[in-house]
């Protein structure tokens, strides 16, 4: 066996998908991810892996909440375009949804969604490009019952793509 790195390697990793959701005083904002995971139960915690580039990392960044929606199988493929490829910088993503403002006022994308929680962030670690956030968990609600979107589902059987500012992503060969 050769040990150096091949990327296919990494394609076995197994991932949602999500909106990762933030605020700036009177501003929302929001964007799809899917390196986000659960890490510890008591008490809850989450850590959510987000580029520096984006608009949402800033909201986060400076005020230390975030809000996270787990996306349903059917979520249509134009939302991930709009949350996943656009920034809030060019548009405004949350007037075209339905969302409820959490316990730390971070709004929680209700659309597509199954569940929703949020978080204060108690830890950040600069993994270069990104920045994986801790996050303990103030509030979360069941929507829905549901099959959630995987990012193999939406690789496989929606033939989705991700961007460059996406942890895992994949250069066209
Ligand atoms: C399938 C998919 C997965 C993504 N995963 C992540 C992720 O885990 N972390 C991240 O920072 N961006 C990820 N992105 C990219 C952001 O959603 C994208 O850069 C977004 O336009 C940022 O919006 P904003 O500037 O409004 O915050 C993903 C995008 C897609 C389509």
């Amino acid at each position: 066996m050769n040990l150096d790195i091949d990327a296919k390697a990494f394609w076995k990793l197994s991932y949602g998908l999500y909106i990762l959701s933030a605020k700036d005083e009177g501003r929302y904002n929001g964007q799809i991810l899917n390196v986000a995971m659960q890490v510890t139960a008591t008490p809850m915690r989450l850590a959510v892996c987000v580029n520096k580039e984006n608009l949402t990392y800033e909201y986060i960044k400076k005020n230390k909440i975030f809000g996270l929606s787990i996306l349903e199988q059917d979520t249509p493929m134009k939302f991930i375009g709009t949350w996943g490829f656009k920034s809030g910088r060019n548009m405004d993503k949350i007037q075209s949804v339905n969302f409820k403002l959490g316990k730390t006022g971070v709004p929680l994308i209700l659309d597509y969604s199954l569940a929703v929680m949020e978080s204060k962030v108690i830890g950040e670690i600069d993994v270069g490009t990104h920045v994986l956030h801790i996050g303990e968990v103030v509030s979360s609600r069941v929507l829905k019952e549901g099959t959630a979107l995987t990012y193999e589902y939406y690789q496989q059987v929606k033939k989705g793509k991700a961007p460059p500012t996406a942890p895992t992503y994949k250069a066209e060969a």
